[in-house]
């Protein structure tokens, strides 16, 4: 069969064949997948069960419930001032989708995209799905992996439309401080950018509290906040996200998702509504666990040869320097895998600046981190 030339030779990313290769490897500790492990309270699928018995089964709106889309609005107000209306949110079927539609509604073909990098990896493939051209914005560990404006203007063209943000980060777990956000804030409104601000991990800052990049003034007319459930709530499976912007922009996405997924499942919209609602209080439980383990792992981390480590500041990821060890991060993940069955992933899997570093995801227990660690420890020593 003939397929589409854009997508002839696509192949797994080098994550994916990692991941394979740890699901294949037995009693491996796996600190490479970026989900929490702790299932979906059941007060919030009792919520999605109950709605589907009352016959939340049809057809939703297809930019989400109006009651959820506000549901949405009192989170980030209440919890992180940003003001919006339920005109400016759409539901969405995870964090993923946003960065589709929002791509769709703003990219011509050949329009470039500024990446922050080290970033989520399948944002370079929706960007060249839709027909744009990633501009790599590499950061150094010395800036915090967190771009300046003038970063930016050195890379801005007549073709520059898209600034790609996150914090907190995946993959560094670095948190953008005010005055970084008003540095870039600078360079958008300059250069007439739209930025996408991937703020999925909100709920896990360690020092102060998440600022959204949209409460920088002047930056809410043109900034699209991606947000979700999947890690704050751990609802990964259940596939709900929503984005908030400019209205005219929501409108827009909503037209072009009628045609792609036609809403998003209801019962599942119910029980975000009622999650987002009651659930601060096991939110915030829960990145306390995160934040011991992050720093339990740093501190193993610091202690090894070759190995250095930042403190924690959010999500629920370490992106230690390897570099001292000798090795390259590729050969460093792949050898820690086979030799020493911990998974971790190679920091120049989410751009090349990321090189000389893994990334770490503490998703597991204390006693599978500790394991983990006594593991890497030997793997680094054999080195
Ligand atoms: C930075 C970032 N953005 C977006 C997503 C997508 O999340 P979801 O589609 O599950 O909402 C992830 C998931 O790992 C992520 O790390």
């Amino acid at each position: 069969m003939k397929f589409a030339e854009m997508y002839a030779d696509i192949k797994p990313s080098g994550m994916l064949k990692l991941f394979q290769a740890a699901a294949a490897t037995p009693d491996v500790v796996n600190l490479g997948e970026g989900e929490p492990d702790f299932d979906t309270e059941h007060d919030i699928v009792d919520v999605a069960a109950r709605a589907a018995k009352e016959g939340y089964t049809h057809y939703g709106p297809i930019q989400g419930y109006p009651d959820v889309r506000q549901a949405v609005c009192n989170y980030w107000e209440r919890r992180y001032a940003l003001s919006s209306t339920p005109d400016e949110v759409m539901i969405m079927a995870g964090g993923v989708q946003s960065v589709h539609l929002a791509l769709q509604a703003l990219l011509n073909p050949g329009d470039e995209v500024i990446v922050a990098e080290p970033c989520f990896s399948p944002y370079f493939e929706q960007i060249h799905q839709h027909r744009g051209v990633a501009v790599h914005l590499p950061t150094t560990e010395a800036q915090g992996f967190v771009p300046s404006g003038e970063d930016i203007e050195r890379l801005v063209t007549p073709r520059s439309r898209v600034l790609m943000i996150c914090s907190p980060s995946n993959p560094t777990g670095r948190v953008m401080k005010r005055e970084q956000m008003e540095s870039i804030a600078r360079a958008a409104e300059k250069h007439d950018l739209v930025v996408l601000s991937d703020e999925i991990y909100d709920s896990m800052v360690y020092t102060g509290k998440h600022v959204p990049f949209a409460t920088v003034p002047g930056m809410k007319e043109r900034t699209l906040t991606m947000g979700g459930l999947s890690k704050s709530h751990c609802m990964t499976g259940w596939r709900i996200g929503y984005a908030i912007g400019p209205a005219p922009l929501i409108k827009v996405m909503s037209l072009i998702g009628a045609n792609q997924t036609y809403g998003v499942n209801v019962p599942t919209q119910r029980a975000a509504l009622y999650a987002l609602e009651r659930h601060d209080a096991k939110m915030e439980e829960r990145a306390r666990v995160f934040r011991d383990r992050l720093a339990y792992v740093a501190k193993r981390l610091n202690a090894m040869k070759g190995v250095t480590c930042a403190e924690p500041e959010g999500a629920f990821y370490l992106f230690p320097d390897i570099s001292g060890t000798g090795v390259d991060s590729e050969r460093f993940a792949w050898g820690l895998l086979e030799k020493g069955r911990v998974a971790t992933l190679p920091g120049s899997a989410f751009g090349a600046c990321g090189e000389g570093y893994v990334r770490i995801a503490c998703t597991r227990s204390m006693e599978m981190l500790e394991k983990g660690m006594d593991r890497m420890e030997q793997f680094v020593k054999s080195l």
